[in-house]
């Protein structure tokens, strides 16, 4: 298949494209907005992203829109966030019902407003028997999951439902916020930053890293393609040599 002048193999697309959305503040100042301009516009953009998965159908897409690092912003800009986050998913349930998306959340729900908590599982209930997942990384940090997981465990050991010698890479995910979503294969950050910032970092162990220079709320489905061919070119060999080469 062919978008925007790239050549895909629809064969070996990625299960699990993860986006971290950064530079929406930026982008706002570029033009003298507030920065809560860039977040609405953000907003619009992952909707076109998600969208244009229609054509790709790429099972699970995850987007990091609120890290637990970013309480330390301006109560404002937080509270903005997180009304955005409960609009934004109030306006797309339907149709992510109608478009056969499944809404998953990654993150905890401490200090979410019982408001807010109740639009995220409205959304889970209502779109769980949908194929496509859009998995939404929120209130969410890689170190905090891991550390939640452990304690899991430890409650589940104290209470026999789980023995130490079972522990193993493929068990301890099962304590993870979301084990039934696969590892990252594809994470794709804009903005021009090459950093991680605490995002799946269990699952992206071995993802492959695309960073953009493009802005978030400039990204478009075209720069979402470029990043797959770019993906589709390279050989990933978790560790292993490759005999042909
Ligand atoms: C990403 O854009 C969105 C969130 C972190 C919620 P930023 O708000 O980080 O934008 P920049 O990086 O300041 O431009
Ligand atoms: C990462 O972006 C968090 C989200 C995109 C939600 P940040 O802008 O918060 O990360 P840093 O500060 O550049 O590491
Ligand atoms: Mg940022």
């Amino acid at each position: 298949m062919k978008f925007f002048g790239y050549s895909l193999d629809p064969t070996r697309l990625p299960r699990h494209v993860a986006f971290i959305m950064d530079g929406n503040g930026r982008w706002a100042r570029q033009r003298f907005l507030p920065r809560n301009e860039g977040h609405k516009k953000g907003y619009e953009v992952l909707k076109t992203i998600i969208e244009f998965n229609e054509n790709l159908k790429i099972p699970y897409i995850s987007a990091y829109a609120f890290s637990t690092e970013n309480w330390q912003r301006p109560p404002e800009e937080v509270e903005f966030l997180m009304t955005m986050a409960g609009r934004v998913i109030d306006e797309y349930v339907d149709s992510m019902r109608e478009k056969n998306i499944r809404f998953c959340y990654t993150g905890t729900f401490d200090g979410l407003s019982p408001e807010l908590i109740r639009k995220f599982q409205h959304a889970i209930e209502s779109t769980r028997k949908g194929k496509y997942v859009f998995n939404i990384v929120f209130n969410y940090g890689g170190k905090r999951e891991i550390v939640d997981a452990a304690k899991k465990l430890v409650v589940a050991i104290q209470n026999n439902q789980f023995s130490l010698e079972n522990l193993s890479e493929n068990s301890f995910e099962q304590f993870l916020y979301s084990p039934d979503i696969p590892p990252v294969d594809l994470l794709i950050r804009t903005s021009g930053e090459q950093r991680i910032s605490n995002f799946l970092l269990w699952q992206s162990a071995y993802a492959e890293l695309y960073f953009s220079r493009k802005l978030w709320p400039d990204f478009r489905p075209k720069d979402f393609c470029a990043a797959l061919f770019d993906y589709q070119k390279r050989k990933r060999r978790f560790g292993k040599i490759d005999p042909k080469e």
